[in-house]
């Protein structure tokens, strides 16, 4: 039960309390009677002609009133999740509407997550045949890919080409495009949040595009379309599959160019997934 009125302070301390425990017993009091906020350091007297006020509410070290209110605003956090939640929402619901890749590119460009990506200029959809049996999958646009609104240009693009050339493919025979639109700010890897965001158009663009297998470059793309945390070096070269909700397409992951460039030697575990890949794709023409 409350006692009548409030522990004295001054006593408390002089009973050896310290600043902080003294304060918390004082505090405690207020919030067992009833009172849930503290608007200064002098209590209000409001009964002033029948009981003169205490002379202090509450004196904390810092000299602050502190709120004893349940707090009702949203943290930074809450209010960012929140409107990712919003974002994905839209991003379903507008990319269900698409109904060729002409409306998919058209509500990308509309869609308001736009705005994440201030470093963005152009739109960077796909490129390549949308007939073709293979679609591959990358991360992100980069510099030159945002300067010609085009995917896999730069430097990482010219090794692609390379090993497409490979296994007897180009641009004319598979169809590219990444998990993002937009060139994130400094070339920085996509948050899982933004992949996230951007799925659904992706699943709708496989849907329109109907490749019959997909390969995914590097680690951000292979996660996310295979929903796991897993790190590329264990998934890739494993076969997997992407499913769209209506359609599913078998999926190899494998290292992505711009880690070959760095890392001239992983080229051998890229070359046997792209062979890998060759087989299958030999093995649907022929059918
Ligand atoms: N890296 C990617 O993942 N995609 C591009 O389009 C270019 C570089």
């Amino acid at each position: 039960m409350t006692e009548t009125s409030p522990p004295d302070l001054q006593d408390m301390r002089a009973a050896g309390q310290t600043m902080r425990t003294a304060g918390l017993a004082l505090l405690r009091w207020y919030a067992d009677a009833g009172v849930d906020e503290a608007i200064g350091l002098e209590a209000a007297a409001l009964y002033a002609a029948e009981a003169p006020a205490p002379a202090a509410v509450l004196e904390m070290p810092q000299g602050k009133p502190i709120s004893l209110r349940p707090r009702t605003k949203k943290t930074d956090e809450e209010a960012a999740e929140e409107k990712n939640t919003q974002l994905k929402t839209d991003a379903a619901a507008l990319a269900a509407s698409c109904t060729s890749l002409e409306e998919l590119r058209e509500a990308l460009q509309g869609f308001e997550a736009k705005s994440h990506f201030p470093a963005a200029r152009n739109l960077v959809f796909a490129d390549g045949n949308p007939e073709a049996p293979l679609m591959l999958i990358g991360e992100a646009p980069g510099e030159q890919e945002d300067r010609q609104g085009k995917p896999f240009v730069g430097r990482s693009g010219q090794l692609l080409d390379k090993m497409l050339a490979a296994i007897g493919r180009n641009r004319t025979s598979v169809y590219i495009t990444n998990i993002l639109p937009w060139r994130p700010l400094s070339n920085r890897t996509p948050t899982l949040q933004e992949g996230l965001i951007f799925l659904p158009f992706l699943k709708r663009h496989m849907e329109l595009v109907g490749p019959k297998l997909t390969m995914t470059l590097g680690g951000s793309s292979s996660k996310l379309l295979l929903d796991t945390n897993q790190g590329i070096m264990r998934l890739r070269g494993q076969w997997g599959e992407f499913d769209t909700g209506s359609l599913k397409v078998p999926l190899l992951p494998t290292l992505h160019p711009a880690y070959l460039l760095r890392n001239p030697l992983a080229k051998r575990e890229a070359w046997a997934d792209l062979l890998n890949m060759k087989q299958r794709l030999d093995a649907i023409a022929s059918d």
